[in-house]
C-alpha cells in the first residue's frame, strides 16, 4: 500500500505489508513475531525516501486515564496513540494547565517524548511525568523516569542509545488543575494577550493556534513535517563574527558561551524563503519548514535540504542538522 496517506510530508511511498494495531496485546503479539519492524505513529517528524520493505506497524492504542488525588496536580496518562492536539485540547476542556502553549502541534502523544516537542518556551520535558515502552528485544513493558529519558531541545534518549529499540505505548502528564504556571515571555504571545487580564488556558491556547497558523502550513494542505532542522547553536565567537557583518542577526542566549541562532533567519538570508523547486519547496511564511506541494519525492526533498545545508554553511560557516528523521 501506499504510505502516503500516513506521513504529513505527502510521500508517496510503498510498504509491502502493513497492519494497523489497536491494543496492547496485538502489539505485543507482532513483536513476539521478531518481524523486522518499522514504527509509524502519526508520520509527523519523518521523511521517506525510499520503499519499505519491514512490516509497517501502524499505532492506534487510544485512551485517556486521570488520577486525580493530588490537591494542586493530576497524574493525565494517555495512550500513544491519541492524536496530541486533541490531547491537549482534551486537557484544557478539563481545565488542566501544562500543555497549552504545545497546541497545534502535529503528530501523536506517543512519539511526543522521542524529540522533546517543544513551542513558544515549553517542551514537553516541562509536564512529563513518565512513559511506559514496550522493549522489542524481550517484549517486555518498562517504565521510564523524566531522568531516563534525558531530555534535552529536540532530543531524547530514543533518539540515541536507545533508537529502534523500545516502543513507547503510553505517556503521563503531570498537570495542574489551579494555579497555573503559565508561559506568556513569547513576544507573539504578549502581543496576542495584550487585552486580556486574566488569561485562560483556552485564550492561550486559541493565542498560539493563531500564531502557528499564520506562520505554519497546515499538512493537510501542504505536506510538510514541520521544522526541518534544529536551530544552530554557536559560540560566542563565531557569533561576535557573524554579528559584525549582520549587526540584526537574531539569536537567543543559551549560556555563557552559547548562542542559538535560527536556522529560519540563516535560511532566509540566504535566499531561500518562499522558493519553489519542483512539488519541493521553503515555506513563504517560515523558511525552517520544507513543503511538498503535492508529488515530490523524498529523494527531492531530501536534495532541496542538502542544498540549503551546503549553501549555509558557505555563507555562514554554520552546519545545519536534519530535525526530522529521513528514512
Ligand atoms: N526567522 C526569519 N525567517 C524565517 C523564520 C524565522 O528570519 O523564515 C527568524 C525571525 O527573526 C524570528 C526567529 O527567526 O523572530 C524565530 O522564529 P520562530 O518564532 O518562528 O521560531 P523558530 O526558532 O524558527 C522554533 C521551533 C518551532 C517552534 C517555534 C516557536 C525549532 C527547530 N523550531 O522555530 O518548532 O514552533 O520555535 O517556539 O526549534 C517544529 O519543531 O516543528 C517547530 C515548528
Amino acid at each position: 500500500i501506499s504510505l502516503k496517506p500516513y506521513n504529513t510530508f505527502g510521500i508517496d511511498v510503498q510498504a509491502k505489508q502493513f497492519v494497523s494495531i489497536y491494543s496492547f496485546q496485538e502489539l505485543k503479539e507482532i513483536v513476539a513475531t521478531k518481524k523486522e519492524l518499522f514504527l509509524l505513529s502519526g508520520g509527523s517528524n519523518m521523511l521517506l525516501t525510499q520503499p519499505i520493505n519491514k512490516l509497517v506497524v501502524h499505532l492506534n492504542l487510544k485512551g485517556i486515564i486521570v488520577n486525580d488525588t493530588e490537591k494542586d496536580y493530576v497524574f493525565v496518562t494517555a495512550e500513544a496513540g491519541e492524536n496530541w492536539h486533541d490531547f491537549v485540547v482534551w486537557c484544557i476542556s478539563q481545565n488542566y494547565g501544562g500543555l497549552e502553549n504545545l497546541s497545534l502541534i502535529p503528530g501523536n502523544v506517543g512519539t511526543s517524548p522521542i524529540q522533546n516537542i517543544g513551542a513558544y518556551g515549553v517542551e514537553i520535558k516541562d509536564t512529563f511525568h513518565q512513559l511506559e515502552a514496550l522493549e522489542i528485544a524481550s517484549g517486555k513493558l518498562k517504565t521510564f523516569t523524566k531522568e531516563e529519558c534525558n531530555f534535552g531541545y529536540r532530543n531524547s534518549v530514543f533518539k540515541n542509545e536507545l533508537k529502534g529499540r523500545y516502543i513507547i505505548t503510553s505517556v503521563t502528564f503531570k498537570l495542574t488543575k489551579n494555579n497555573h504556571n503559565f508561559n506568556i515571555s513569547y513576544g507573539a504571545i504578549k502581543d496576542g494577550l495584550k487585552d486580556i487580564e486574566n488569561p485562560t488556558l483556552k485564550e492561550i491556547s486559541d493565542v498560539i493556534i493563531a500564531i502557528r497558523t499564520a506562520k505554519l502550513p497546515d499538512p493537510e494542505k501542504i505536506g510538510n513535517s514541520g521544522s526541518f532542522f534544529k536551530n544552530p547553536v554557536i559560540d560566542l565567537k563565531a557569533f561576535k563574527i557573524l554579528q559584525e557583518k549582520y549587526p540584526n542577526a537574531p539569536h537567543y542566549i543559551v549560556s555563557e558561551n552559547e548562542i542559538k541562532i535560527p536556522a529560519g533567519w540563516l535560511i532566509e538570508q540566504c535566499g531561500f524563503k518562499g522558493k519553489r523547486f519542483g512539488d519541493a519547496g521553503v515555506h513563504k511564511n517560515q523558511a525552517l519548514v520544507l513543503v511538498n506541494y503535492g508529488n515530490a519525492t523524498g529523494e527531492e526533498i531530501y536534495s532541496l535540504a542538502q542544498n540549503i545545508q551546503q549553501t549555509v554553511q558557505d555563507t555562514f560557516g554554520i552546519s545545519l542538522e536534519i530535525e526530522v528523521n529521513v528514512i
